[in-house]
């Protein structure tokens, strides 16, 4: 199994429901981490080839020639699934979660609540993981009415340092956003850091909603609001496809798209009133 990034509690928790699955079965899993370096990674696969695996999980760094790579391992007869970011041309087993529909509920909630000046920090637009929670975003604000202005949508990398940046940024913009998307929850908890070292409060001056509902938000302060998505469920359901196509070669790719939950907590609340007022007012002008 490759996963991009260890440190990420994420992964972790999806390999915690394929190392299940696969050792109920009989099988031992193999974990690699190639630190989202895709140099690595091919390395790692050249390596784990050797093994004649029954099965490859595989979640990317990065798509360059990944089909190239995981075909070799299909003609040895290693059955091959791909999670969590997808090429949109891949025509094998797969399982991700329904990004553009998280990020669309969590965006509409806080338009909901009456933020008008929203933002969103994704992470790396070359993962498809990434462009669907934007597009999700962007999806709402048009749905809600709202424009999608440029530099108030930014990509970094899936992590804290990454989050930290660019509220960092986001929180000089004028009009100050009230509210950010942050389409991962490492990249919301530097979000939390940034409001906090601006002297600003969340919720009370920033609202924040992350994205995988990681068990440490529940013990941010505030509790992170978050779009949950089922860690176990996703490498549980990878192993048995996995297990299901080294079993019959003939096996039909299947490619599964879980639901997320809107976990609402602490972070996210209405716009302050006078905030509202500044910013209608600077609209009728
Ligand atoms: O790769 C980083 C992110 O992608 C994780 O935090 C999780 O959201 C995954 O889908």
């Amino acid at each position: 199994m490759m996963i991009p990034d260890i440190a990420n509690p994420f992964f972790p928790g999806v390999v915690r429901g394929a190392e299940d699955v696969a050792f109920a079965n009989g099988y031992r899993l193999v974990l690699c981490n190639s630190d989202n370096d895709h140099a690595k990674e091919v390395l790692y696969l050249n390596a784990l080839r050797t093994y004649l695996p029954a099965g490859l999980i595989m979640i990317p760094s990065s798509f360059d020639d990944l089909s190239a790579h995981t075909q070799s391992y299909r003609s040895a007869g290693s059955a091959v699934v791909c999670i969590d970011r997808v090429p949109r041309n891949w025509e094998g087993s797969s399982v991700i979660v329904d990004n553009v529909d998280g990020v669309y509920r969590a965006t509409s909630y806080l338009i909901g609540l009456g933020h008008r000046h929203l933002a969103a920090i994704t992470g790396p637009l070359h993962l498809t993981s990434a462009q669907d929670r934007l597009k999700g975003f962007k999806l709402a604000l048009r749905h809600g009415g709202l424009k999608t202005t440029g530099n108030y949508m930014q990509q970094t990398t899936f992590d804290t340092a990454g989050g930290y940046a660019k509220t960092k940024e986001i929180l000089h913009l004028l009009p100050r956003p009230t509210a950010i998307m942050a389409c991962n929850d490492m990249i919301a908890f530097g979000a939390l850091l940034a409001i906090r070292e601006e002297n600003l409060r969340c919720p009370e001056d920033i609202s924040l909603i992350g994205f995988d509902g990681l068990d440490l938000t529940e013990i941010t302060t505030p509790k992170l609001s978050s779009v949950y998505q089922s860690t176990y469920e996703i490498g549980a359901t990878a192993v048995q496809l996995a297990i299901d196509g080294a079993l019959d070669r003939n096996c039909q790719p299947r490619q599964v798209v879980l639901k997320t939950v809107l976990k609402i907590r602490e972070s996210v609340a209405p716009p302050r009133a006078e905030h509202v007022a500044r910013t209608s007012r600077k609209r009728t002008r």
